[in-house]
């Protein structure tokens, strides 16, 4: 993140998304997974985006990296550094997707194959796309892997995707979305599955890359305490549609849709009097078949009447033009929430679950015992930095996993095959012509 830039700043902005659409043709009928969605993106700059399950936050970003289902009928404008991605041929596409524009998903199996060695899986993208002999791209897959936070590298770049642990395979996955250094990196819930101490750490690795490349990125969360200190702006999406876009702290602090209060009371806080623990939004959202007009959120919100359930709210801007929202009664201007207090709250959640995790950690007696013990009331911040510490030392020294033989057979069968590749790669480059040779006339 970089609170510096404004996208402004710059005159062509690193992403433009106009009008967005990504229905899809299911036997039900058509289904507006993203229905006409617009925002930008400045160089370097990172955007939050939150909504519920179903929203169409990954038929967004799927739309921008050229993975949606082939029942995914897409339409609208989307600009990178100004040039248009929407129609243009496969092949021109996939210059820009994986290249320019990486994503990190959920679930790093998403992206790993189970049976190619670490190594081959970095290099693979890096010779295609940045034309390197396999000699360099093997150099600096092990640079990649030692930039995520991989001990000992090397010794990783050999293995197989079954022998690492669930953090370590994720940063496996960022070191491999990072390797054709893109001007836009994706993180769609991409620690959602990480248990909470290696999910902060996950997200810290991604903020701190961002921050040093200079990258755009997009962080795509259900949860908005996970983007409240990450973001410069957050983009909040129901039912398919944008609701709400905001600087970060203005969001918190002026939140406008009542949608996106609904959710920040819906967000964990510890700190609040037990009567505010967090609400659930009731109901749930339309059926993106069947919806017709009105407000998506009409038959959930306290504050809907009869000209929410006809006239769908478009994006307006509230005084602040750099502030959106769609609601037609919308929150009074002057909450008071902080971004820092949702993110706060965040943090002391994650210190009781990282309470847990150590006292179960000493209960097993593995080899972090020497970590120091985190207190009762473990609400300080070196509370938290002492048990990410000690997940650091588990996920470090980590025994590997256990083969079981179908992972062992289909390693054999890697080997073979990486082995016959390498094979095949040699002769074919032993073949071609050495620039540093001498032609015969
Ligand atoms: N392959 C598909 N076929 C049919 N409908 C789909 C498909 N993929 C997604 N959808 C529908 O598209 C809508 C948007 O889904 P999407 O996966 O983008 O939601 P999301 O916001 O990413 O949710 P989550 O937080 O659960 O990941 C949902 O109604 C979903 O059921
Ligand atoms: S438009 Fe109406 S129903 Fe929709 S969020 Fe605003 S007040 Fe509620
Ligand atoms: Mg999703």
């Amino acid at each position: 993140m970089d609170r510096n830039k404004d996208a402004s700043a710059s005159d062509v902005p690193l992403l433009e998304v106009e009008d967005l659409k990504v229905h899809l043709n299911t036997p039900r009928g058509t289904l507006k997974a993203v229905d006409g969605v617009s925002f930008r993106i400045g160089n370097g700059q990172t955007l939050g985006l939150v909504g519920e399950s179903g929203s169409g936050k990954s038929m967004l970003v799927r739309s921008l990296m050229g993975i949606s289902p082939s029942i995914a009928k897409i339409s609208g404008s989307v600009k990178l550094s100004g040039a248009e991605l929407v129609g243009i041929p496969r092949k021109q596409a996939r210059a820009v997707w994986g290249n320019r524009v990486a994503m990190v998903f959920q679930d790093p199996m998403t992206s790993l194959n189970p049976v190619v060695r670490i190594d081959r899986q970095l290099t693979e993208s890096m010779r295609e796309h940045l034309d390197m002999s396999r000699a360099d791209a093997r150099t600096r897959a092990v640079d990649l892997l030692k930039l995520v936070g991989i001990p000992e590298p090397e010794k990783r770049a050999k293995q197989y995707p079954h022998q690492l642990s669930g953090g370590m395979r994720q940063r496996v996955t960022i070191a491999m979305a990072l390797a054709c250094d893109p001007d836009l990196l994706i993180a769609d819930e991409a620690t959602t599955a990480l248990d909470v101490t290696v999910q902060r750490q996950i997200l810290d690795l991604l903020q701190e890359i961002q921050a040093d490349r200079g990258m755009g990125m997009i962080l795509v969360s259900h949860d908005l305490g996970v983007v409240a200190g990450r973001t410069d702006e957050i983009a909040v999406m129901y039912a398919g549609r944008m609701v709400e876009h905001s600087p970060t702290q203005d969001l918190f602090a002026h939140r406008r849709h009542r949608y996106t209060e609904a959710l920040l009371a819906a967000v964990p806080r510890l700190d609040v009097p037990k009567d505010q623990r967090p609400r659930p939004i009731p109901g749930s959202p339309p059926d993106l078949v069947t919806f017709k007009g009105g407000c998506a959120f009409a038959a959930r919100c306290t504050a809907a009447d009869d000209v929410c359930r006809t006239e769908r709210p478009v994006m307006t801007a509230n005084g602040n033009p750099r502030h959106l929202s769609a609601c037609h009664h919308p929150v009074a201007v002057g909450g008071e929430t902080e971004a820092a207090e949702v993110e706060g709250a965040v943090k002391t959640a994650e210190v009781e679950e990282a309470v847990k995790a150590a006292e179960a950690e000493d209960t097993e007696a593995t080899d972090v015992s020497e970590a120091p013990e985190t207190s009762e009331a473990a609400d300080s911040t070196a509370e938290v930095e002492e048990a990410e510490e000690a997940a650091e030392v588990e996920e470090a020294d980590a025994p590997e996993p256990v083969e079981t033989s179908e992972t062992s057979e289909a390693a054999e069968a890697g080997d073979a095959a990486d082995e016959a590749d390498d094979e095949a790669e040699a002769e074919a480059e032993d073949a071609k012509p050495s620039l540093s040779k001498e032609v015969p006339a």
